[in-house]
């Protein structure tokens, strides 16, 4: 009775493990979450004001397709001020979240069996939009060996004629890791052999980085022309709920990107938009207080993953995840049930630890899992002593 189209879709694994653990807690158990990916901080208040004052001034009707012009305005500000890129206002189409643009991305450039390079870990989300496309994903496996990052010479090897895209995911989801100015650099060497293959960069994670010097490829020399840039305020602002995300690219994929949303769910979220605005154009303190927490959290969750038996755990340079390699427990068993792969790990940490991670397998990478450290410090200790725990008794 579905279409072809529904059932080649994946469900999301970490929304079924929030599910998963959303029934336990409903069960009375004391479940630390870190499965979830998203600011446990609230939207700072200056940003909530101009949402109110929205309301009140009727920003109650439909906006432009790709969002406001003051909208549109602060985001070629902010790209010129933080990333030394110029864009025009017509070049920026805003989303209901960047999930959207990298889904509008996806759309208006792969046609059917077109390939499209994802590095693995990737963020579960790709690859199925890819499917939607009718494309065919290809996967280049970054292990935590190269510091969950692709080498240049894997991407010469994986492009085809048939490539048409590249998606970058830069700091990571799952893996924490960021790709240098130079990295990317050795990146846009190969990619300026290979004229065709067009780059979808993921930077929505720009913000929370613990290097300080954030690099987009669409800086390196002739990549302007074949990047598209996807960022937003959901991660930098905690502002997940309210859906605002923006691409910028070249012209005419900005175009395509407006003709396809307008003919599927319009501009986004009036009031949304007004308080993005002043996220992006007012005071920037917010972000790097957030950002401040999150580096002293990732030093916490790095130490205690590290004093775990069995964990192989990086040094991750920015977002908010800890993607520790934990394959060593595979085969071994409780008495209870044998851990086979991640997927049975991570149930195994809800099931006797109590904590509520994700299974390395939904990212393509089944030899480890994914934590948030997107939480107290407090959580955060406790979650790991519980998790220490729990695998001494696996044998
Ligand atoms: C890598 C990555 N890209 C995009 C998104 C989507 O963000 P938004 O809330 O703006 O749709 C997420 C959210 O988890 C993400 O992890």
């Amino acid at each position: 009775m579905l279409s072809t189209l529904v059932n080649r879709l994946a469900p999301s694994a970490t929304l079924a493990m929030s599910q998963k653990s959303a029934e336990l807690k409903a069960q009375g158990v004391d479940v630390i979450n870190l499965s979830v990916g998203e600011p446990d901080f609230n939207t700072p208040d200056h940003i909530k004001e101009a949402a109110k004052k929205a309301v009140d001034d009727n920003f109650s009707r439909y906006s432009p397709v790709p969002g406001y012009p003051a909208l549109r305005k602060a985001i070629v500000e902010k790209l010129k001020n933080e990333n030394g890129l110029d864009y025009a206002p017509v070049q920026i189409v805003c989303s209901n979240g960047a999930k959207q643009c990298v889904c509008n991305a996806v759309m208006a450039l792969v046609s059917p069996g077109e390939e499209v390079i994802i590095p693995a870990p990737y963020w579960v989300s790709y690859p199925q939009m890819v499917l939607m496309a009718d494309g065919k994903p290809v996967f280049v496996e970054a292990p935590i060996e190269q510091d969950f990052k692709i080498t240049p010479e894997q991407l010469e090897a994986a492009i085809t004629p048939k490539t048409k895209a590249l998606i970058l995911c830069s700091p990571s989801n799952p893996t924490g890791s960021v790709y240098s100015a130079a990295e990317l650099e050795a990146l846009a060497t190969v990619l300026r052999r290979h004229p065709q293959v067009w780059v979808i960069s993921d930077e929505i994670y720009e913000h929370i980085n613990y290097v300080g010097a954030h690099a987009s490829i669409a800086a390196c020399p002739e990549m302007y022309d074949r990047t598209i840039v996807i960022n937003g305020v959901s991660k930098a602002y905690a502002m997940t709920g309210w859906r605002i995300g923006f691409l910028a690219a070249p012209l005419a994929l900005s175009k395509a990107c407006s003709k396809l949303q307008g003919q599927y769910t319009s501009g986004p979220c009036s009031v949304s938009q007004v308080a993005a605005t002043e996220a992006f154009a007012g005071p920037q303190d917010c972000v790097e207080t957030m950002r401040q927490a999150f580096a002293r959290r990732k030093d916490l969750i790095v130490k205690l993953a590290k004093e775990v038996p069995g964990f192989e755990v990086n040094d991750p340079h920015g977002a908010f995840y800890l993607f520790p390699k934990c394959s060593f427990y595979f085969g071994k068993s409780d008495g209870e049930r044998v851990i086979k792969d991640s997927m049975d790990f991570a149930l195994f940490l809800l099931e006797v630890a109590h904590v509520a991670t994700v299974g390395g397998d939904a990212f393509g990478s089944p030899e480890c899992f994914r934590m948030s450290y997107a939480t107290s410090d407090e959580n955060i200790v406790e979650a790991l002593r519980r998790i220490k725990e729990a695998v001494a008794r696996l044998k």
